[in-house]
């Protein structure tokens, strides 16, 4: 099959659920193979199953924040693939609370998933894909990463470490990695924003779309949530040579809910 990703060979972490997956399904649409690790060994292996025909993909067990995982993991995917291409560290755990009220464990448990996990797989896949050139590396940040909400400081901290991270590398791997970010407003459909305005009917009542509808009319330009396709088809641009003059940036998918 011939697409916008043919010859991309791309691992995407976090990919059994929410975003990474439909990540991993826009890329294989497009024509990519792929690879998703997730620390859901289980999960991901359903998700493979559920997605493999529409084209190469399989699945792998990988906890992000040990790099013996991730280590591991950039060796058992180059093997699969043959080279690995495109990287999306997408893998992330969501995570509010007062700066006065959240718990260590959840201030270490975020630390070590959304940033030094980030870090670890960009270390393990980082000579492998510039030995390769012309090769792509995706992390997932978000706008609290970008813009101050009550509640998001220590996950909103966690972001923002991803795009330095973005930033350094971009320089740092050029000319032969293209290192990007992708910065997603709420999603609507499935992941941690979903199960967040599915907890507040608890408290709200109504239902989950009503109340993430009201939030996005308050507080998004666009008056609306994203959906994961929103993401995955920036994925998709990222990865391609559509973009092949755009490194170290911060893309902002959220309805404008953050501008810069
Ligand atoms: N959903 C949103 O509204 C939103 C907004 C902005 C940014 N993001 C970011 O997008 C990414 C995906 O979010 P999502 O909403 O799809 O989340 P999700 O919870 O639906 O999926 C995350 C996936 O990551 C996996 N994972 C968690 N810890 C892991 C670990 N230690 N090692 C490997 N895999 C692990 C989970 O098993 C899961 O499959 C995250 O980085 C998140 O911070 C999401």
């Amino acid at each position: 099959m011939s697409g916008r990703l043919t010859g991309r060979r791309a691992v995407v972490t976090g990919g059994a659920a929410g975003i990474g997956r439909a990540i991993a399904a826009a890329y294989l649409r497009e024509g990519a193979s792929v690879v998703i690790a997730d620390i859901d060994a289980a999960a991901a292996d359903r998700t493979a199953a559920e997605l493999s025909g529409t084209g190469e993909i399989s699945a792998l067990g990988c906890d992000v924040t040990k790099s013996s995982e991730t280590r591991t993991l950039a060796g058992e995917a180059t093997r699969r693939l043959g080279s690995v291409n495109v990287l999306v560290n997408n893998a992330g755990l969501s995570g509010r609370g007062l700066i006065t009220e959240i718990p260590e464990d959840r201030i270490d448990a975020l630390l070590a998933v959304n940033l030094k996990g980030v870090i670890l797989c960009a270390q393990a896949f980082a000579q492998g894909m510039y030995d390769e050139g012309e090769a792509v590396m995706i992390n997932m940040s978000s706008q609290a990463g970008k813009r101050g909400w009550p509640e998001l400081s220590v996950y909103g901290a966690t972001k923002a470490g991803v795009l330095g991270m973005n930033r350094a590398l971009a320089v740092e791997l050029a000319p032969r990695v293209r290192v990007n970010a992708i910065c997603p407003g709420y999603i609507s459909d499935v992941g941690m924003a979903w199960r967040g305005w599915e907890a507040r009917v608890q408290t709200e009542g109504g239902d989950a779309a009503g109340i993430g509808r009201r939030f996005a009319e308050e507080n998004i330009p666009l008056q609306r949530l994203q959906s994961a396709s929103d993401i995955a088809n920036t994925a998709v641009f990222l990865a391609s040579d559509e973009a092949r003059e755009i490194t170290g940036e911060a893309i902002n998918v959220g309805g404008g809910v953050v501008m810069d």
